[in-house]
């Protein structure tokens, strides 16, 4: 990673828990925090994934990087997580709740089963989670630190995600909830909530290609480009770092603008063209 915004020993000492670490954005953020310095495990169902990922964040920045198998609905797996978490470094400092399940669907078309899918990957996986790290740091003393990838649907809702939705929504509130609850612990929770990132995990299961041909995610977006996964990565790095020892309970949005573009009633007017508005101020002036 070039595009580094904190020093390279910012995170010595650092021992984060991610969970969906091997892939996507959770693999991204993984690497930049491995070359801080901090020691990561990188946790999801998937073994092999699992392996392949540690083994190849760790050549590339001379750092451990421990691969666990833990299905975080169960929380007797986390639990599991958090133990060998410690046998291997003697702490744990962070916990990077990224997992996630999610694909698009017509609500009317779930089954109860799919619907309770996402929620508990998402919202279930993340108090799991918080639960079993926020025991361990409470009963030990010890300062912790979470952040939740939620997104900015949390906060409008979304059609055709709506399970993810729902749980995000829970997630961002999970997040709220505990950092007012916990902060006397010196335990701090926020969150990310991102716009369009590409990964494969999200656009195979969101923008599929027969719907990318109906509809251009590009067009929502006002800077007409998506996120770039180094500018995610310096800013969990960031909120996992000292640096923002005094932020707690905040939700930074890192979308380029998209849902206040989409939100506002006239900013679609940027459509408009130009000869257009000059036309309209011509036949304003000629009135007057
Ligand atoms: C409708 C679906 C479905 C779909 C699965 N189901 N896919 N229903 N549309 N596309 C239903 C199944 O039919 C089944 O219900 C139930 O969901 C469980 O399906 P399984 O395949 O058995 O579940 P599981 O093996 O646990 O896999 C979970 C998963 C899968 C969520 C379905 O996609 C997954 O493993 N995802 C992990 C990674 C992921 O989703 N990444 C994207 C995150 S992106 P029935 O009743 O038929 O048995 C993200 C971005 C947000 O969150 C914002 C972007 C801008
Ligand atoms: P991704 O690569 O599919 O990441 C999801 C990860 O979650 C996978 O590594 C998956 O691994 C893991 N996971 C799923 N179910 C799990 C379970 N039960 N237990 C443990 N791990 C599980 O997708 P991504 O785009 O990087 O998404 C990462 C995060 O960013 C998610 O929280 C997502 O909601 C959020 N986000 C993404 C975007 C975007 O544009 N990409 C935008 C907003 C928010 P296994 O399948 O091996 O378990």
């Amino acid at each position: 990673m070039n595009n580094m915004m904190l020093r390279d020993d910012a995170l010595i000492g650092k021992v984060i828990v991610v969970t969906g670490g091997g892939t996507g954005l959770g693999r991204s953020m993984s690497e930049m925090l491995s070359h801080l310095g901090a020691s990561v495990v990188i946790t999801s169902r998937k073994k092999d994934v699992l392996e392949k990922s540690a083994n190849e964040i760790s050549a590339l920045t001379g750092n451990k990087v421990l691969p666990v198998v833990c299905d975080v609905r169960k929380y007797e797996q986390v639990e599991n997580l958090l133990q060998q978490t410690i046998k291997e470094f003697g702490k744990v400092t962070t916990l990077l709740n990224n997992a996630a399940g999610n694909f698009i669907s017509p609500t009317e078309r779930l089954s109860a089963k799919a619907f309770d899918t996402v929620v508990d990957i998402v919202l279930k996986g993340s108090y799991n989670c918080s639960l079993a790290f926020g025991k361990y740091w409470i009963e030990n003393k010890c300062a912790g630190n979470m952040l939740n990838i939620v997104t900015t649907y949390a906060f409008t809702g979304s059609g055709f995600v709506v399970p993810s939705a729902c749980a995000k929504a829970g997630v961002l509130a999970l997040t709220r909830s505990l950092a007012a609850e916990w902060a006397k612990y010196n335990i701090r929770s926020n969150a990310i909530a991102p716009g369009p990132f590409p990964t494969e995990g999200a656009w195979t299961r969101l923008f599929p290609e027969p719907l990318q041909k109906i509809i251009d995610p590009i067009q929502r977006l006002p800077m007409k480009r998506v996120g770039n996964h180094e500018e995610l990565a310096n800013l969990a790095s960031y909120l996992i770092s000292d640096f923002s020892g005094y932020i707690n309970g905040e939700v930074v949005v890192i979308d380029g603008g998209e849902w206040l573009y989409n939100a506002g009633q006239f900013t679609h007017f940027d459509k408009i063209p130009k000869e257009a508005w000059d036309m309209w101020e011509q036949m304003r002036k000629e009135k007057s």
